[in-house]
């Protein structure tokens, strides 16, 4: 519903107009939505060997990626517990145990237990060598 004289106002909001709409937006500059939300973690060689993890800058922030035998996965690199560097953890069937005190997150949800929160999960994508992160 329009607010009063919102239909003979020039500048009431158009659904249409493509500064309101992103993919369209996206689409007028060349920019595909789907890739939008990926951006460059890493190179292929600097992910971490079978069944360990390390912490990997992504701007300002570190994440923890581990490699599950053979299939990377990520993870916020801080423990919600006191803020230990998962990424410095141990990687034990599928989870990573915190170096502090030993919570284990879930590597693919980020969760401490099913139901139960932990750390945000990131996906990653392999494209040319080089290693994508969604943001
Ligand atoms: S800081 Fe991670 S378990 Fe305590």
């Amino acid at each position: 519903m329009l607010f009063p004289g919102a239909r003979d106002n020039p500048l009431r909001l158009n659904a249409n107009c493509p500064l309101l709409n992103t993919n369209r937006l996206l689409a007028r500059v060349g920019v595909l939505a789907s890739d939008m939300s990926f951006v460059r973690l890493t190179d292929t060689a600097n992910l971490p060997a079978p069944n360990e993890a390390k912490e990997i800058a992504c701007g300002d922030k570190m994440i923890c990626v581990a490699n599950v035998g053979g299939q990377f996965l990520a993870v916020d690199n801080v423990c919600v517990h006191l803020g230990g560097p998962l990424g410095e953890g141990v990687v034990d069937k599928g989870k990573i145990v915190c170096p502090w005190h030993g919570w284990a997150y879930d590597l693919k949800t980020g969760e401490l237990a099913p139901g139960r929160p932990g750390v945000k999960p990131y996906a990653l994508k392999i494209e040319n060598g080089d290693v994508l992160i969604e943001t």
